[in-house]
């Protein structure tokens, strides 16, 4: 018998991860980002990670069509930057301090590390899409990581 969505819930909570904010900019110039934690490194050599986006998100064509997206690793102080790009609204970057890079993708002021990277591929994933991003240039900063664990955001302890 399958699983329920509350058991796989469950199951799943008990993952510690981190915390980012993907955004993209799409051919008209409007920008995207929404709250990922399914984020992972896939290879060293080309250098790839893996974001999964939900296909309903309203930032996933925006994704699917923007040859370039930026993986923005959440400081612990940033988890109202979380909370706000994890929010259906018109104008997420509202409030928000973000440059934009060389390609024009929103990177954000106070991020603990910027991934700047090409989209490669896109594969199913059930309800999700599975980008493979190749990382083109880093930023890696001093801050300690926001953290979410069994439904809650974390910080790591002294
Ligand atoms: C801690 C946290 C982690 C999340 N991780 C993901 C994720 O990995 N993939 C995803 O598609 N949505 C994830 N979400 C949900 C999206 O951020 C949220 O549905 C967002 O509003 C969708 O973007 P949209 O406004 O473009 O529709 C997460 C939300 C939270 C609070």
């Amino acid at each position: 018998m399958p699983i329920t969505n509350q058991e796989f819930r469950n199951a799943l909570a008990t993952f510690a991860s981190g915390v980012t904010v993907v955004t993209a900019a799409a051919a008209d110039g409007k920008l995207y980002g929404l709250t990922v934690s399914a984020f992972c490194s896939v290879s060293l050599d080309p250098p790839l990670v893996l974001i999964c986006i939900e296909k309903t998100a309203r930032c996933h064509e925006a994704f699917k069509e923007s040859g370039k997206i930026v993986v923005n690793v959440l400081a612990e102080d940033q988890r109202h930057v979380s909370e706000r790009f994890a929010t259906q609204m018109d104008d997420k970057f509202e409030g928000i301090e973000y440059s934009l890079n060389d390609a024009g993708t929103p990177v954000l002021e106070g991020a603990a590390t910027v991934l700047e990277c090409a989209v490669r591929e896109s594969l199913d994933g059930g309800d999700h899409t599975i980008f493979i991003l190749e990382v083109e240039d880093t930023e890696v900063g001093i801050s300690r990581p926001l953290l979410y664990y069994g439904g809650n955001y974390r910080t790591l302890g002294a």
